[in-house]
């Protein structure tokens, strides 16, 4: 048989959904499973999500489309940028693809060439990885341990930074430690960043309308302007809006970029298709209740889950301040045994393993992000579920030897 691309032996499923399709399996067999392992909201778009799709559908034209993305869409994502307080963008600055992971890759791929520095922090989302190594770029991990509140600091940023990495990917709000920067936090990094004028910045903004605690939401660009010639912030419908299927995903940058990705998209996907555009047109444009009320449930869940990690001695846990994930510490749990089932804990993977065979619970081992000694808790669960899944969790705890 003829041998695979080189390449595909760096390309690795997402850690992720596997986890998501071993709880599934589990799910299948009878067992009772709550997963608190997948990013996806649980929420839907609202109705008129839904009527602009099927008004589209009447219409359909049946063609291709823009490659850039068509022009009303385009138009309501430079309204949804003047709302996050980036303005001055106009369509060349933009492009669209097939949600955020879509336009990431490209954009790496159009910025890196293979032994490229590619430079971020860790815990890192786990897409970050799996594309910089299929590109072949030259990894540089930042750690920021729980130590450091899972946050980069000037001067490990600068030490980076003087590498010259082709690029840097930034993501505030962070899947997977839910952990977001103060405006002061930005300011000093933003500086550091106009400190080295060789490295590309790509903000990964897609969870900047769920920040809790008055916060608030803050990108380079908001700090220094003057970085536009080289910062490319991206979005994604699919968090903010309940969208996650729909897949669809932006960038805002200089035209160089947004152009290079135009081209891309002519050779990979040709356009988002036209219900898609019309409905993330009606979810861009139409009323912005929904993420709004969700983002005051998603704070509400975040104190519950803390609430519950807090009983556990020896667990610690920055304390995450949007988007919807809860990253604690649980390498207090390393070397013991859980009682009930005799399974031994001598890892993240071998406690999210015992977890889910033991109480049915379903969490990502840290290592997926690059970090072993946590474990990433998405609360996006039925309502129902979290309180019984968290008492699960501490139960499991109790339950070492
Ligand atoms: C930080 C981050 N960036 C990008 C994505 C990709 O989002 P999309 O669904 O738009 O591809 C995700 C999805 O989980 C994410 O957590």
């Amino acid at each position: 048989m003829p041998q695979l691309a080189r390449r595909m032996g760096r390309a690795k499923q997402s850690a992720i959904m596997l986890v998501a399709e071993r709880a599934r399996q589990l799910k299948a067999q009878g067992r009772d499973i709550i997963s608190f392992s997948i990013g996806v909201p649980n929420f839907l778009p609202g109705p008129h999500v839904y009527a602009a799709a099927r008004e589209a559908l009447e219409r359909d034209s049946g063609q291709y489309g823009s490659n850039r993305g068509a022009d009303a869409l385009l138009d309501a994502f430079l309204g949804h940028l003047e709302a996050a307080g980036l303005t001055g963008y106009t369509r060349a600055n933009c492009a669209t693809g097939i949600g955020a992971k879509h336009v990431l890759f490209n954009l790496c791929e159009a910025l890196l060439d293979p032994g490229d520095g590619f430079a971020f922090a860790t815990p890192y989302w786990t897409s970050y990885l799996d594309i910089g190594e299929l590109l072949g770029a030259d990894i540089q991990l930042l750690p920021c341990p729980p130590e450091q509140d899972y946050k980069l600091v000037p001067a490990q940023l600068d030490a980076a930074l003087a590498r010259k990495p082709r690029v840097f990917l930034f993501n505030n709000p962070s899947n997977p430690t839910g952990m977001v920067y103060t405006r002061e936090e930005i300011a000093a990094l933003a500086e550091v960043v106009a400190r080295h004028p060789d490295t590309w910045v790509i903000t990964d903004d897609i969870y900047h309308r769920m920040v809790f605690d008055g916060v608030g939401y803050h990108n380079f660009l908001h700090l220094r302007p003057d970085l536009r010639d080289r910062v490319i912030f991206v979005d994604s419908l699919s968090k903010t809006y309940g969208m996650p299927g729909w897949r669809t995903g932006f960038m805002a940058g200089p035209e160089v970029v947004a152009k290079a990705l135009t081209a891309l998209n002519s050779t990979h996907i040709t356009n988002v298709p036209e219900v898609v555009t019309a409905a993330a047109v009606a979810a861009l444009s139409g009323p912005q209740d929904v993420p709004q009320a969700q983002c005051e449930g998603f704070a509400r869940r975040r104190d519950q889950v803390l609430e519950m990690l807090a009983q556990i001695p020896g667990v610690v846990c920055p304390r995450p301040q949007g988007a919807f994930y809860v990253f604690p510490d649980i390498s207090v749990a390393f070397g013991r045994t859980h009682a009930p089932t005799g399974l031994r804990i001598g890892s993240d993977v071998e406690l999210c393993n015992a977890l889910l065979e033991a109480k049915g619970v379903a969490c990502v081992p840290g290592s997926a992000f690059g970090e072993p000694r946590a474990l990433r808790i998405s609360y996006t669960c039925p309502e129902a579920q979290l309180a019984p899944g968290l008492q699960r969790f501490r139960e499991f705890f109790a339950e070492l030897a």
